[in-house]
């Protein structure tokens, strides 16, 4: 719980979490259920019910709040402790990813969990601790099956919030000891709320349209990425004087690795055009744009907006999901070090043969 110390010098990601429940975005009903749990139907004091607090599990995809909400939940409940070091006392943070193995994660859960709690003054302060415990996706399953253990003999003083993006990966009998919250993938208007909000304040005027709509676009629902590229892209729109330039898109291309449209749409014609020979793709690669991101850019353009694609192709259901499952193996040969120039050539390839092969 260090976290908030010298905000002029804080990454952007810290400066702007948010510290309570309430500004946590658009995670509405998790945020709800949370706040019920604390308050009740209304107010802002906690009540009775929280001594039976229940077990958390946060799951969801990166960026989205689930460190944020846990963080926010444990300020809440130990709100009325004013010592810093009374707070020290009462949330452990541990990521179980970070730690050298399940047994140090329990030694220090275990020294955490033993050490008593300081006579509370006041009654709004629940007489428990709390465990975050980041990444229990990344445990073991048989660390996991001793974890239960862990969480069973400390129940009495301590409360754990378990976090992971797939909760698919967590044992079920570790799983059903905890109330489950799932944290969904921001939209894009919530994206561009947060970073306009953050633009303002950081003085970089209105963002431009197109601009924020390519940052939310890169983003994909992870906020932590968009808040990120918005401060990369800032720092490369300041002039030497200081001042700060329009932000291009462009530039937030730039920053996001993304392949300019120009580029998807090149190569888009030549995965389904007879016209061009399959090795035009070769220019493409001259680029130097990571093919990984190039394949991405394309089967949207080739799957989802059937809108405006360059060339019109009238593909059935059957050809896209062929042409899916090519990019699936392309991406997989890429992950596994196959040579880019080879896999773009054979994605063409394939796509070729997939719309020839029922034209
Ligand atoms: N729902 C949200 N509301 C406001 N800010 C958010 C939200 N989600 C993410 N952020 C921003 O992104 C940063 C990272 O969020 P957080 O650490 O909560 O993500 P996470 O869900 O725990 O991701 P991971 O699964 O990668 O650990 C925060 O510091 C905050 O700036
Ligand atoms: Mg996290």
């Amino acid at each position: 719980m260090a976290r908030g110390d010298d905000h002029a010098t804080q990454p952007w990601v810290e400066k702007y979490r948010p510290r309570r429940l309430d500004d946590v975005t658009q995670q509405h009903e998790t945020i709800r259920a949370l706040k019920q749990l604390l308050y009740g139907s209304g107010g802002s004091s906690l009540t009775e019910k929280v001594a039976s607090l229940p077990h958390l599990l946060f799951y969801g995809p990166p960026g989205t709040g689930k460190t944020t909400t846990a963080l926010a939940l444990c300020r809440e409940l130990f709100q009325n402790i004013t010592n810093r070091e009374t707070l020290q006392n009462r949330v452990l943070e541990l990521n179980a990813s970070d730690e050298r193995g399940i047994r140090v994660v329990r030694e220090k859960i275990k020294r955490f969990a033993q050490s008593s709690i300081e006579e509370s003054v006041d009654a709004q302060v629940p007489g428990f601790k709390i465990v975050i415990l980041d990444e229990a996706d990344a445990i073991t399953a048989d660390a996991q099956t001793a974890l239960r253990r862990t969480i069973e003999v400390h129940s009495r003083t301590t409360r754990f919030v378990l976090i992971c993006n797939y909760l698919s990966r967590v044992i079920p009998p570790l799983a059903s000891r905890c109330a489950k919250f799932r944290f969904k993938a921001l939209e894009d208007g919530a994206v561009i709320a947060r970073l306009e909000h953050i633009a303002r304040t950081e003085g970089m005027g209105p963002l431009p349209p197109e601009a924020s709509r390519l940052l939310a676009k890169a983003a994909a629902g992870d906020l932590r990425r968009a808040v990120n590229l918005l401060q990369s892209c800032a720092d490369w729109a300041r002039s030497a004087d200081g001042s700060q330039r329009v932000l291009e898109p462009e530039m937030v291309s730039e920053a996001a690795c993304m392949v300019p449209a120009s580029v998807v749409e090149r190569f888009y014609d030549i995965c389904v055009s007879r016209n061009e020979p399959v090795t035009a793709c070769f220019e493409v690669l001259r680029g130097g744009y990571p093919v990984d991101e190039l394949l991405r850019q394309t089967l949207e353009l080739l799957l989802l907006d059937s809108g405006t694609p360059p060339a019109q192709v009238q593909m059935n259901d059957l050809q896209r999901s062929a042409i899916a499952l090519h990019m699936a193996c392309a991406e997989k040969y890429l992950c596994d070090g196959a040579t880019e120039a080879v896999q773009l050539l054979a994605f063409v390839a394939n796509c070729r043969s997939v719309l020839q092969a029922s034209s």
